[in-house]
């Protein structure tokens, strides 16, 4: 292949990104927008085959796939394997991953990290906070790469912050994120992760907001979609279940039954 159709095959595969992101924005208003995490090939390929709109690859696998205690112990090599992992199962569902901490200090390294992210398979990224991300979020915006906004609880920030604090909780704290939001969505974000804000400031937030909204813990219908950790929706980490989530299955304990049938069957012939 030349060098020309080398250039023009990446960018038709730019365009496509831009495309499922530009998809996701245009449901602002008109459906609520399904988003799971997924962090392996047969995990994002079943739920995009039950029509999920969005996979998350979320720096959570640090905790649900890894066993780290939070999120702040994930590095780019972690999220580079479990993203080209996800996108092996090429979804239609938009692949979204999280830029981990410590890969987004400055401009410039939001910019290489979002490049090597969407080189292993990602549609879009996603970095957490408002203000003082603008910048970052500008410099890949103007690179072609879609970014996702993230506000509210912090996972990132739990050590700063010495544990995982519902947000919103007073006037102050509400009008910070709205001016969060404005300045991601000056900045060029396709959409918004709200996580643990209290519901009634979330509702308001999300008419407030032009680019859809994607809850996690701030209200069942408050937002424009919602987003779950897919261990929480399917019980497969049965160790820590965060109160908000819904199981909707039991894999842990068909596991275990699976596991014992087979010791038993193993152990007596
Ligand atoms: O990493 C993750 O899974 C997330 C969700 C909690 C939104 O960022």
């Amino acid at each position: 292949m030349t060098e020309a159709e080398q250039l023009a095959r990446q960018e038709k595969r730019q365009e496509k990104k831009q495309r499922k992101a530009a998809a996701i924005r245009a449901l602002k208003g008109t459906r609520r927008i399904a988003a799971l995490t997924a962090y392996d090939f047969p995990t994002a390929r079943l739920l995009d085959e039950a029509g999920v709109d969005l996979l998350l690859v979320g720096d959570s696998l640090g905790m649900v796939v890894l066993g780290f205690p939070d999120t702040t112990a994930v590095t780019m090599e972690h999220m580079l394997h479990h993203t080209a992992a996800v996108a092996r199962a090429k979804p239609a569902a938009l692949v979204l991953a999280d830029l981990p901490i410590r890969s987004y200090n400055n401009p410039d390294d939001a910019l290489a990290n979002a490049r090597r992210l969407v080189a292993a398979g990602a549609d879009a990224v996603k970095l957490e906070g408002g203000l003082r991300q603008a910048e970052k979020v500008r410099a890949i915006v103007d690179a072609g790469i879609p970014v996702c906004g993230h506000l509210g609880m912090l996972p990132q920030r739990v050590l700063e912050e010495g544990g995982y604090r519902k947000k919103g909780k007073t006037p102050e704290q509400a009008a910070a994120l709205q001016e969060g939001a404005e300045a991601l969505v000056e900045a060029g974000v396709f959409a918004i992760i709200l996580e643990s804000v209290v519901a009634s400031v979330a509702e308001k937030f999300t008419r407030a907001t032009p680019v859809p909204v994607i809850g996690i813990g701030s209200g069942e219908t408050t937002c424009d979609g919602e987003v779950a950790v897919v261990t929480d929706l399917v019980g497969s980490y049965p160790w820590f279940v965060p109160p908000f989530a819904t199981p909707e299955a039991d894999v842990a304990a068909e596991i275990q039954k699976a596991a014992r049938a087979y010791i038993g069957r193993v152990q007596q012939t």
